[in-house]
């Protein structure tokens, strides 16, 4: 009788403790919506960001066909693992300072463990992609102006906003600014502002 309880107690209790070790696949889907807007699961696909296919076990900023890598990234020294990606996930920008990934990060340590179940299974060679990628437009769609509606002075821009060279190569434009920074844009983030109105240049 005792050992009957016993086993009952044993088969509820396993799975419950499986479950919270390894995230919940299911959740971890939906967290990743977040990420979609950037990050495609198939080999190679890049958008924004890097693809992340095969993300375990690659160096930081070691794919070769995404050519927008940071510098700070790409000599951060950090090989992707389920810690290294728990400490990105949570804060990038204090685990690689002057990364160029413009996410603040996850807090909710739960969240994080499902995203990584998730991407676990999900960047594995040969994984079906689980997520059907954005058309990574992210939230610029819908013909209006960026900034909220403001309209651009074009007449004194700043000098962070005043372009002097535009180079391209593949999928990437880099766009130098009068400040002396020069930034990398996939296409089809790149915007031109002009103005023919009164208010113009
Ligand atoms: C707004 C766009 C954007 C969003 C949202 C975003 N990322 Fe990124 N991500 C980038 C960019 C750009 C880089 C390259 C950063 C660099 O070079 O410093 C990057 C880099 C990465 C890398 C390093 C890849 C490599 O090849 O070294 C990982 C891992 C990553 N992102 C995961 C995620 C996850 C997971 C999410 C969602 C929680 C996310 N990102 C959300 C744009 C984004």
């Amino acid at each position: 009788m005792s050992r009957l309880a016993l086993l009952a107690v044993v088969l509820v209790a396993s799975p419950t403790v499986a479950f919270a070790q390894q995230g919940d696949v299911a959740r971890g889907r939906q967290v990743f919506r977040v990420c979609a807007a950037c990050h495609s699961l198939e080999p190679d696909r890049n958008m924004t960001g890097p693809s992340l296919a095969a993300l375990w076990g690659r160096k930081a900023g070691g794919l070769a066909s995404f050519e927008r890598y940071s510098d700070a990234l790409k000599s951060s020294g950090i090989i992707w693992d389920d810690r290294s990606l728990d400490a990105w996930l949570t804060d990038p920008d204090r685990m690689v300072p002057d990364n160029a990934m413009p996410f603040d990060g996850i807090k909710e340590q739960r969240d994080r463990a499902d995203l990584l179940a998730f991407l676990k299974d999900a960047t594995k060679p040969g994984a079906a992609p689980a997520v059907t990628a954005q058309s990574g437009t992210g939230g610029m769609m819908g013909g209006g102006m960026m900034g909220g509606g403001r309209v651009p002075n074009l007449r004194e821009p700043q000098t962070s906003e005043r372009v002097t060279a535009i180079t391209h190569c593949r999928d990437t434009y880099r766009v130098t600014t009068a400040d002396g920074k020069t930034r990398a844009f996939w296409e089809r983030n790149l915007r031109l502002k002009t103005d023919s109105s009164k208010d113009g240049p």
